[in-house]
């Protein structure tokens, strides 16, 4: 077993200070190094990380590192993963797998013929909350599940790659229904043994027919239904049209009972504020008046121990399970681009994926 898990960081920005967050916290991680484009004096002072590249291929030539995360745009995800495994790294890599379809495909053949893990971080999959929610329906609490009800939505993306629909691989849907598409496929895909076997989308077009974010070139508010081979249906949301701070909520239907969750913004803290104050939780505009201030965002995402699992599956030489790999990613994206294309053609795809 290894002792300590030599982490370099790919991006410098919004995902990489939480993925920085998470090392931090486990005694057996440690980033050794980080490499982008910009940020990098800002983000490796906050972290305490010694060494920055501005070109990730002389940080990947470095043989002390074993783990790779990668939190750069989508677009890039593919040659990033490439290089590491080309590099023998083990790499995570930040939602979603890739922009097409194809390229998934690419980086899962690439990751097996260089004999590394590949991690696929779905944070929902490490929430606390739906961990407590995976325990609870193993006991049978709401018998058996029929329906789940899942969304992740805000007020707009703060990247531009992932507004413009070659770089993010879509729109709302592609960029924040991926959430909890990945989830429900951990949920009921039983290690991807319950195929999805029907998917239906409904989706803005994007750019002038989109509701409010004309400037994106992918569609700022998405729907879809995912009806399993077990017979289960799952209702995905993922826009950009919510206001009020990110609104991540999941409702399950059994036999026997219902299951509700909020995600986001179900803090036990309650702060009335007239003059407002700086942070409540992801994407609000304001912190005035009612808020319920998030006690630990990163930790109730999920992100905290999605990381800490990839590194002990490095550090103990095992393979992700179904959902933090490879194979979950790639459904993902597959489904999603079905959803795409029954919206843009008004029908219900049939096929096989998870
Ligand atoms: N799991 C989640 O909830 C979650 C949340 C936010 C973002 N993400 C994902 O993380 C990824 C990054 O998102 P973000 O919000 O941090 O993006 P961002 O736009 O804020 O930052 C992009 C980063 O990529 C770096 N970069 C760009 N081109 C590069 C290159 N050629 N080489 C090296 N670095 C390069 C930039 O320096 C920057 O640090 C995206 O794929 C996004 O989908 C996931």
């Amino acid at each position: 077993m290894k002792d300590i898990v030599r982490v370099g960081v790919v991006g410098s920005k919004f995902a990489a200070d939480f993925h920085c967050d998470s090392y931090s916290r486990n005694p057996f991680a440690r980033v050794v190094a980080i490499a982008a484009i910009d940020n990098l004096e800002p983000i490796s002072k906050k972290w305490g990380i010694p060494d920055t590249y501005l070109d990730y291929h002389e940080m990947l030539a470095r043989r002390d590192i074993d783990l790779v995360s990668v939190c750069v745009p989508n677009f890039l995800h593919r040659e990033v993963v490439l290089a590491a495994a080309k590099a023998g790294k083990h790499v995570l890599c930040e939602k979603p797998l890739a922009t097409e379809i194809e390229h998934g495909r690419e980086m899962l053949d690439a990751v097996r013929k260089a004999g590394v893990k590949l991690f696929y971080g779905e944070d929902w999959v490490f929430s606390p909350s739906l961990r407590r929610v995976e325990a609870v329906l193993a006991e049978g609490a709401v018998g058996e599940v029929l329906y789940v009800k899942a969304k992740e939505c805000h007020n707009g993306t703060h990247s531009p790659f992932a507004k413009n629909k070659q770089t993010c691989g879509g729109g709302s849907l592609m960029h924040l229904g991926i959430h909890p598409v990945g989830w429900v496929l951990h949920l009921l895909g039983q290690s991807g043994r319950n195929k999805v076997t029907e998917v239906t989308g409904f989706c803005n077009g994007g750019a002038a027919d989109n509701f409010v974010h004309k400037d994106n070139t992918g569609e700022d508010f998405g729907l879809g239904v995912m009806k399993f081979a077990g017979g289960q249906r799952a209702f995905i949301e993922g826009n950009y049209i919510t206001v009020g701070g990110m609104d991540d909520r999941v409702e399950i239907y059994g036999t026997q009972g219902v299951i509700k969750v909020d995600l986001t913004q179900g803090s036990n803290v309650d702060v009335y504020s007239r003059p407002g104050y700086s942070y409540w939780i992801e994407k609000a505009d304001n912190a005035v008046g009612w808020t319920k201030p998030a006690v630990d965002e990163f930790y109730n995402l999920g992100y905290v121990d999605e990381l800490h699992y990839a590194v002990e599956c490095v550090r103990n030489d095992v393979q992700p399970m179904y959902g933090c790999s490879g194979q979950l990613g790639l459904a993902c994206v597959e489904i999603i681009k079905a959803m795409y294309g029954s919206s843009e053609r008004g029908e219900t795809v049939r096929g096989t994926w998870g």
